[in-house]
């Protein structure tokens, strides 16, 4: 097995080398004066199992750009199999036309990385299941529910728990964490009562003195995140915090969670995390590189997988 990590998050790509006991591969990826991107896999890989580590997070063309320039060196090296590790798989948002002369760019993305040459694609909390299957090769859609559920275990008293989901999209995804844990589910339903109009949050569920813990796959501008907490304290909530997968955290998406009436936001690693994550007040970052980790184990020990969801 051969581990190599683009630029996108080499904490993590680390952290999944120190799991499995095994170094990353030696791998440049550097600039040319034009920024167009080279890469040099600087050790033999020809027959290997190679992993490629790279979530495809901001900026994201670059770094799916390099995320198939490797793929390309790994297959044109011999390399026996390559798995695409993309923790956080850029441009899944756009997976259905929102209107006429719209792309599915999430389908293209697809057809990028399987005609690079991956043979296969380990990522997690994909934004929508079916995304799976815009690939003709094997994906395996891990959920950081798992790690989140313990890390919910070690900080927070499950009995008066409300899991909630931030909009109508995130409702299986929420009620699955709601079941691991035994807690009862509440819906925020965003309703634009008349164009130009602010938003009106209505809340399905009686949140009344509950410590609220919202669960998504991205938090993004923080919009979403921010004004359903709020709208949930308006009800009654005791306190609001949130577990998301993905901290794309866009723009100026760290000062307002921080300025926000949040007790904190739990996000993983899946992207690196920015300085000002790191330092932010009410942000904490838990990992899922065992889970990787074991993943990237079992798929080189032709091992199942299912286990993992859990
Ligand atoms: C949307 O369908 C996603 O699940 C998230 O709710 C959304 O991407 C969050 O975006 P933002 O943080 O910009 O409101």
């Amino acid at each position: 097995m051969k581990l190599i990590s683009g630029n996108a998050n080499r904490p993590l790509a680390e952290a999944i080398a120190a799991y499995l006991g095994q170094p990353l591969a030696k791998c440049m990826v550097r600039r040319f004066a034009d920024m167009e991107i080279f890469v040099e896999i600087q050790e033999n890989v020809r027959g290997e199992d190679v992993f490629i580590i790279q979530p495809t997070s901001f900026p994201t063309n670059d770094h799916l750009m390099e995320l198939l320039i490797i793929i390309d060196a790994a297959r044109r090296a011999s390399a026996r199999r390559i798995t695409a590790v993309a923790p956080y798989f850029g441009y899944a948002r756009q997976d259905r036309k929102p209107g006429p002369r719209t792309p599915i760019t999430a389908k293209l993305v697809a057809n990028m990385i399987e005609r690079a040459g991956a043979d296969r694609v380990l990522t997690i909390d994909l934004h929508a299941g079916q995304i799976q299957g815009f690939f003709d090769i094997p994906v395996d859609n891990l959920y950081a529910a798992p790690v989140m559920v313990q890390d919910l275990k070690r900080h927070y008293d499950l009995e008066n728990i409300m899991v909630v989901s931030p909009d109508v999209g995130g409702v299986v995804r929420a009620r699955a964490l709601a079941k691991r844990i035994g807690a009862p589910l509440a819906i925020v339903d965003k309703r634009r009562e008349r164009p130009g109009e602010s938003e009106v949050m209505n809340i399905i569920g009686d949140v009344k003195g509950h410590s609220c813990v919202l669960v998504d796959d991205i938090v993004d501008s923080g919009g979403t995140l921010c004004n359903a907490a709020e709208a949930l304290l308006e009800q009654g909530a005791k306190e609001v915090s949130a577990y998301i997968s993905h901290g794309v955290l866009s723009g100026g998406a760290v000062a307002r969670i921080a300025a926000s009436p949040l007790k904190e936001l739990v996000i993983t690693d899946s992207i690196q995390p920015t300085e000002a994550v790191r330092v932010a007040r009410n942000i904490r970052v838990i990992s899922v590189a065992e889970l990787l980790g074991e993943a990237v184990r079992r798929t080189a020990e032709e091992r199942s997988v299912s286990s993992l969801f859990y």
